[in-house]
């Protein structure tokens, strides 16, 4: 068993794109208020006097878009600036990286996950929900910057959805063999659209490995990240290809973190819904941050076991949340 020691903080539930697969256009989500948002002060309270001290040391920030929380750069700040933060990292869609990078960077912030579903400008508004002006040129652009200011690792995610972006995984894989980026290929779950999880499916990723296989070849990394991800490589590229693949595989036993949601509950497994804590009320009530460290360690007792009986049921399209809620 690994550590639990790496929190998954979502700042909003809000996002500017409405990607299919999380939360398409049309489908009615009630959104946080304000006011049931964790305020700064009380996610800061939180990590100072009930996670670090618990062992929590590797904290990233999700959403939604996490780049649409007003004051994120402070927040960033703030929190790189804890002692005990060893490792800070950012999860995005990238479409105000073009004008935040830097800022970002300057605030403390090292590492960044950006989501990049196609190469193909028309087949990625259709991925996102846009009808408008196409929003690709943009986000590469904040790719781009995230590259120059010089964010490192930096990872780009791909949700692989059959007939939709499946045909462009080769493609996508060349990218790292002239730059230094890690492009991970996740398996498509059913979190958030269900619908649409049940009419295409998912591609398994040892599929994905054979058809990069087949064309460019492909070694095992023996490195291995802190996260879900098997590393591979293009021989001689310069970047590496990561593999997430919860469909295929059962990473729980590597499991290494919880997640806290933007209005506080705090979710040991992705997947579960029944065993969560909600801190933000405990916090508001005045309840001692020693109850609160109390609850948040019988949690991690029983994380190993939430973890598992999820998987054994089989529980496939019974999430009731999206991703942008939980906070990827
Ligand atoms: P690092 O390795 O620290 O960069 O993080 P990461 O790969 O976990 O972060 P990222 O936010 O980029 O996550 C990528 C995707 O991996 C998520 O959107 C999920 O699809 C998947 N994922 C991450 N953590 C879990 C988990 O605990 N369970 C499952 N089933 N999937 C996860
Ligand atoms: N299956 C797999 N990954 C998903 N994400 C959102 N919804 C799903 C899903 N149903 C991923 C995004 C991004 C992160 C925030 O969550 O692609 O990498
Ligand atoms: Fe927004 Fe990310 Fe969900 Fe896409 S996957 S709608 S970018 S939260």
């Amino acid at each position: 068993m690994n550590p639990v020691d790496y929190l998954r903080i979502s700042l909003i539930d809000r996002c500017n794109f409405r990607c299919q697969y999380c939360m398409p256009e049309g489908s009615e989500l009630d959104y946080l208020l304000r006011e049931q948002l964790l305020t700064d002060e009380e996610l800061l309270t939180l990590l100072q006097e009930v996670f670090i001290p618990v062992g929590f040391t590797k904290f990233r920030l999700t959403g939604g878009e996490p780049l649409l929380r007003p004051g994120v750069v402070d927040l960033v700040s703030a929190i790189a600036s804890l002692p005990q933060t060893q490792d800070l990292s950012l999860t995005t869609n990238g479409f105000l990286l073009p004008k935040m990078a830097q800022d970002l960077y300057d605030a403390g912030l090292r590492r960044i996950n950006i989501s990049l579903d196609s190469l193909v400008a028309e087949t990625f508004d259709q991925i996102i929900g846009n009808r408008g002006r196409s929003r690709w040129q943009e986000v590469w652009a904040g790719i781009q910057a995230a590259h120059r200011v010089g964010f490192d690792p930096l990872k780009l995610n791909v949700v692989v959805i059959p007939d939709v972006n499946e045909q462009e995984v080769v493609d996508l894989a060349a990218l790292t063999i002239d730059r230094q980026w890690h492009i991970r290929f996740i398996e498509f779950m059913p979190i958030g659209n269900a619908d649409m999880f049940n009419t295409r499916g998912w591609v398994p990723s040892e599929e994905l490995r054979q058809r990069i296989r087949d064309v460019y070849g492909l070694t095992e990394s023996k490195v291995r990240g802190n996260g879900p991800a098997d590393v591979f490589q293009i021989p001689g590229a310069k970047g590496t290809l990561g593999f997430i693949s919860q469909m295929s595989e059962c990473f729980c036993d590597r499991c290494n973190r919880m997640r806290l949601s933007a209005d506080g509950w705090l979710r040991p497994c992705l997947l579960n819904e029944t065993n969560q804590i909600d801190l933000k009320t405990a916090l508001r009530a005045g309840i001692a941050p020693e109850q609160l460290r109390e609850q948040v360690r019988q949690l991690l007792a029983i994380k190993p076991e939430i973890n598992f009986k999820q998987r054994d049921s089989g529980a496939t399209g019974a999430y009731t949340r999206t991703m942008s809620q939980i906070g990827g």
